[in-house]
């Protein structure tokens, strides 16, 4: 039997991302206030070769929107890059309405439900991590995975069964866990492309790889 790939609308495994969303729900009764599933391309899971993991829905992007990176600048910088390399079609307007279709691609969080102050805690991530296996595990025809900082990094190696010291988070670097390819980037956050940690060159250049990787 697959396991359970996206937790239940009311999903209460985390007490403390579960009373967040809920006041949430009272202050802003229009948003999505859930968890965010993983973001599929029209053509259906078989047809992913390719799984972005990120850190957990924005406050006011994925949480509000219901689609990952969807509404808060990470996503403007993503899904840009996206289309500019062929794995997304049609016009990103920030918004789940919008024209934009994945191609060969599904994009997730590591943690499904938006964390205060941007910041899920080390239990939240263990206990979530449920989900990201059971999504790594629903696409067959997957053969990279892009982590996009530590925790989403770390947290994809421990899903895959591997070990966080043997298989450190490096920007722009890759390796091979299993029969899957882990690249992995900064986050691109507007935290990380203000101070300059993540240049808009440096997050493109990642996806040169993956592009070139997918293409041989
Ligand atoms: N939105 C998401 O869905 N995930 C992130 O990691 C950041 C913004």
């Amino acid at each position: 039997m697959q396991a359970t790939v996206e937790p239940s609308r009311d999903c209460a495994l985390c007490p403390r991302l579960h009373d967040f969303i809920a006041s949430w729900r009272q202050r802003e009764p229009q948003w999505f206030n859930a968890p965010v599933p993983t973001f599929l391309p029209p053509e259906g899971e078989d047809s992913v070769r390719l799984l972005i993991v990120g850190l957990a829905p924005g406050l006011r992007g994925a949480n509000r929107t219901g689609r990952p990176f969807t509404g808060d600048y990470a996503g403007d910088l993503l899904y840009d890059t996206l289309i500019r390399f062929g794995l997304a079609r049609g016009r990103f307007e920030a918004r789940p309405d919008d024209s934009l279709e994945l191609i060969s691609t599904a994009i997730t969080n590591a943690v499904k439900c938006v964390p205060p102050e941007n910041k899920p805690i080390g239990s939240e991530i263990n206990t979530c991590r449920t989900f990201l296996t059971a999504n790594l595990a629903r696409f067959r025809n997957l053969e990279a995975i892009l982590t996009l900082g530590t925790i989403a990094h770390q947290s994809t190696v421990r899903a895959l069964g591997g070990r966080v010291a043997a298989h450190p988070f490096s920007h722009g670097g890759h390796q091979k866990i299993g029969r899957l390819t882990v690249f992995s980037s900064y986050h691109c956050s507007r935290y990380n492309t203000n101070t300059g940690r993540l240049t808009e060159e440096m997050f493109v250049s990642v996806f040169r790889e993956i592009a070139e990787f997918l293409n041989k």
